[in-house]
């Protein structure tokens, strides 16, 4: 199964991926976190990435192509996978798309996780995410049982750098400009799926996997 997780900041891609990933076995990819672990470990891509993300822009897209032509022809992606924020432009989505023919592949569905900017600013406002482990918080959804300290593993849980009043706007105003088109491009594939990503997280996923099935 080879799936796009589509949608604005704060829609709940990355706990969807996750437990697509867990219930089917395929790897998750998610270029905001390939990015940021090159940030905290400091080479060049990171280098090169933070200053984007940090104001809530999109990291060039021949940055971000290179680096999914990569990782989906790696060992691991064989049996599928689950884009998360990729593509986010339509140059990008070209580019798949051409990956996937030379690959003799193709993506079997779009799910296009909706919401609003409230829930999307309530989201991102409160969320901490461990810096060991990658466990997801939020303030008021999803506390931990110690406050600033993650439930699974212990590590110390910190705001991202993006998710601050400011810049989820701007990131807001991104999506629509260069991500939003995309799903018009999708749905002239015949492959987009809409999927209202309101409700408990539980109740998304068996939306999704509607989907899916
Ligand atoms: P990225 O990391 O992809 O961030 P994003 O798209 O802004 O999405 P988020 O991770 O903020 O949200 P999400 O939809 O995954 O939601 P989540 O599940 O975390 O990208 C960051 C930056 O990297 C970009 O701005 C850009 O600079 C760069 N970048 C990345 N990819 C790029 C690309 N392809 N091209 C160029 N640049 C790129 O949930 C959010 C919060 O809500 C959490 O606290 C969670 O617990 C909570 N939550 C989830 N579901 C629910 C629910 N149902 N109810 C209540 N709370 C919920």
């Amino acid at each position: 199964m080879r799936l796009i997780l589509l949608g604005p900041p704060g829609a709940g891609k990355g706990t969807q991926a996750k437990m697509l990933k867990e219930k089917f076995n395929i790897p998750q990819i998610s270029t905001g976190d390939i990015l940021r672990q090159s940030v905290k470990d400091n080479n060049d891509l990171g280098i090169k990435a933070s200053s984007f993300m940090n104001l809530g822009q999109l990291v060039p897209d021949d940055v971000v192509i290179g680096l999914i032509k990569k990782r989906i022809k790696q060992v691991d992606c064989k049996t599928g996978f689950i884009l998360d924020g990729f593509p986010r432009t339509i140059v990008q989505a070209e580019k798949l798309s051409e990956t996937m023919t030379e690959m003799g592949l193709k993506i079997d569905k779009v799910l296009d996780l909706e919401v609003n900017a409230k829930e999307v600013i309530s989201r991102l406002a409160g969320r901490s995410t461990c810096s060991d482990c990658g466990g997801m918080y939020h303030e008021v959804t999803c506390p931990p049982k110690v406050s600033g300290f993650c439930d699974s593993c212990g590590g110390v849980l910190a705001q991202r750098q993006d998710d601050n009043v400011e810049t989820i706007l701007k990131r807001l105003e991104v999506y629509q400009e260069s991500t939003a088109p995309l799903k018009q491009f999708y749905e002239k594939q015949g492959n987009l799926k809409a999927v209202t990503a309101r409700g408990s997280v539980e109740e998304i996923f068996s939306r999704v996997l509607e989907m899916v099935k």
